[in-house]
Formats: structure tokens, sequence, C-alpha cells
């Protein structure tokens, strides 16, 4: 069968390497969202500095899982204020980017709740206006700087919206791992297990490839054997590169797959339980495995190059490493009962995630 790739996004990665920032936007008006500690971290005087007067607009209170309670604001202001600016950077974790990315597709009116309208279509659509996207991530997780998708919150109604257009691929990822030095242990784990959840989701996906599996096999064994080491030694260069890399092999896998089981559980344990994106498309991993092998035999030649052929030993790695990473790993750790949890899992299971796994076939 043929393995096929698609991947627009000019990609820059190294350290220092946000210094690209001002050639690549050259002779262009700019707005920034960022996240709220970057200013006190001089990252917002850094991009200052970098683009001078083309510096018009910046957006730097972009909270964790941008919700449409905060973003109807910000959206609106931003048209209101900021419409004539040429390009959106984004420079943060996956919330300022996700947010960004909901920022650049202009309705007619400006008005946020015509675009959540479109949105709760699930079609696609051809906004009215848009402005060019430029991501450089600070957390090494959610490979969003690589991907179309915005995950866009409502936690007043227990929902989530998925923003996916041609426009919402960034035109240029600058993956700069100087960027990450600052997040704390607990972010720098949980994202790095958001890393990981990617990765294993492109390979137990209906969608997987000889391609994507390529990025996830080396995403998984970088991610295995970095994280712990990173989180006890946060300001390691070497150890921030690698896991840099390794966030984007695996939104590169995930780029062309999407997600799977996991994330479709995850949505509902953020929701409903408050747990943070990577914790709750993760703790589930080893489970989601076991379901997964099995069901195709090339998925399971690639869950084989990773774990080895015994199903019980791969999952037990895997709960080993949660739990070395204080991961906790079953549903009842986070008060869910054994028969919510099966509910949760044969709800997930019918997601649109859901359904790009290959155990849910035969579910
Ligand atoms: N679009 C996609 O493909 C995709 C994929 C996965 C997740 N997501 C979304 O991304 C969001 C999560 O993103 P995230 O995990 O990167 O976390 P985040 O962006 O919410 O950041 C987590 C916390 O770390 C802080 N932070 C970020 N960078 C920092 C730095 N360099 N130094 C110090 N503090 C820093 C933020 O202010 C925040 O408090 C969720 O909304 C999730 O749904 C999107």
């Amino acid at each position: 069968m043929t393995s096929r790739f698609y991947n627009p996004v000019e990609t820059r990665f190294g350290w220092g390497s946000l210094l690209e920032l001002a050639d690549i936007t050259e002779h262009q008006s700019v707005a920034l969202v960022t996240f709220p500690e970057a200013r006190a971290l001089g990252l917002v005087q850094r991009i200052e500095d970098l683009l001078g007067e083309r510096l018009v607009y910046v957006i730097e209170d972009v909270q964790p899982n941008p919700d449409v309670a905060q973003l109807r604001n910000t959206y609106e202001r931003f048209w209101r204020e900021a419409g004539d600016c040429q390009v959106v950077v984004a420079v943060g974790g996956g919330s300022a980017i996700d947010t960004a990315k909901a920022l650049i597709v202009g309705t007619e009116t400006g008005s946020f709740d015509e675009l959540l309208t479109l949105l709760a279509t699930g079609q696609p659509f051809t906004p009215a206006r848009s402005k060019v996207l430029i991501a450089a991530p600070t957390t090494a997780g959610t490979g969003s700087e690589v991907t179309p998708w915005a995950t866009i919150w409502d936690s007043l109604s227990q929902k989530k919206y998925s923003l996916h257009l041609d426009c919402t691929w960034p035109k240029v990822a600058i993956i700069d791992p100087q960027l990450m030095l600052t997040v704390p242990a607990s972010v720098t784990v949980s994202t790095g297990l958001d890393a990981l959840s990617h990765a294993l989701e492109s390979i137990w996906n209906i969608n997987g490839n000889a391609v994507s599996d390529t990025f996830a096999v080396a995403a998984i064994e970088d991610i295995l054997e970095c994280l712990p080491l990173l989180r006890h030694d946060l300001c390691n260069p070497e150890l921030r590169s690698r896991m840099a890399l390794a966030a984007l092999k695996a939104g590169m896998a995930f780029s062309n797959t999407k997600t799977a089981l996991a994330h479709s559980i995850s949505y509902e344990m953020t929701l409903r339980y408050g747990l943070p994106h990577g914790i709750a498309c993760s703790f589930t991993l080893p489970l989601v495995l076991g379901m997964a092998w099995g069901h195709d035999a090339a998925r399971d030649r690639t869950l084989q190059r990773v774990f080895g052929t015994d199903v019980h030993h791969a999952q037990r790695q895997l709960r080993e490493f949660l739990h070395n990473l204080d991961v906790k790993t079953e549903f009842t750790d986070y008060g869910v009962t054994a028969v919510e949890a099966e509910k949760m899992v044969q709800f997930a299971m019918q997601g649109a995630r859901g359904k790009n796994f290959i155990g849910s076939q035969a579910a």
C-alpha cells in the first residue's frame, strides 16, 4: 500500500533560531500572541527588540486551554484593533498557538459567535479573511506548530471544538529549544507526555503508515530515554533540545494521522475532572496499548519495534515509565469508578478521534 505524507509547514529547528523571526517577517506588520509569564521572562522584550516598529499588537494574557469564555473578547478586540496586521506570531505553548489559530480565522463581521456557529457544524468552510501564522513553541509537547488543528474549549457547556482549515497550518514553525529552558518541571512532564501520546496514537491509528511511523518511533525512543532525565535537569540544553526535537517528530507523525482513543478519552477527563491535557491523554496509554495490540499486523510490527513482542511486558514498561514520572495510570486514581471508566472508553470510541483507533473498528 502507498504511504502518503503531507506537511506544508516550513520548519526551522535549532538553539537560538527565534532570531530568524526578524527575517521571516521582513516588511510585514506583526501581532504577537503569547503566554502571561512571557513578559517577566524577558521574552516580550526580546521580540520587541527583534521586530521593532513592525510589532503592532501584543496579546499576552492567553490562559491554559483556550476557552470560548475568554477567546470571544480577545478575538473581537484583535479584529477591531489589529485587523490590519499581516502576520500573527504565536510564541508559547499549545494554548498560545491554538489561540492564534482561532484569531487568524476572520469572520465577515468580526464576531466570534459567527466563528463558533461555523465550528459547531463540524464542516470545512472558507473564512471571510485570514492572516499568516508563524508558530514558535515554548513547550515541547503539542506539536501544534506543525499541525493545522486548534482545540477550543467550552468548559461551561462541557464541549470542545476542533478548528481545522487550510489557513490554520502555520506558514513557518520556529522550534528554538532555548525558549523551553524556563518551563517548570510539572509542565515539562505533562507536555512531554502529550508528545509521547501523539507518537503512540499515530501508530495505533487507521491512518498510520510507514512514513508517519518513522517519525513516531524516533519520537517515542527519544522521549522514553530523555524525559525522566530532563525532569531532574531542567536547565540542560542538550536534553531540552532532544525533547524539543522529539515533540516535533511526534507532531509530524500525528499531523498526518490525527490522534486516536487516548485523546478522545482525554477530552472528558479535562472537561469533567480538570486534568492537564498532557496527563489526560497519557495516563491511559498502557491500557490503550493493550487494546491496540493484535488488530493489525503492520501496526503491531511498528509497536514491536519499540516495545518488543510481549504485550504484557510492553504495558508494564509504559506503566512503570509513567509511575516514575509520578503519573498515576488508573481511572480510579482520578476518582472515576470502573463502571464510569468503561462507559467513558466506549463513548470515546465513538468520537471523531476515537474512530481513528484501530481497535474501534472491531468494537
Ligand atoms: N493543536 C494541536 O495540534 C494540539 C495538540 C495538543 C494539544 N493542544 C492544546 O494545547 C494546549 C496545551 O498546550 P501546552 O501543553 O503546551 O500548555 P500551555 O500552552 O497551556 O502552557 C502550560 C503552562 O506553561 C506556561 N508556559 C508555557 N511556556 C512556558 C515557558 N517557556 N516558560 C514558563 N512557562 C511557560 C503557560 O503559561 C501555562 O501556564 C491545550 O489546550 C491542548 O488542547 C493542541
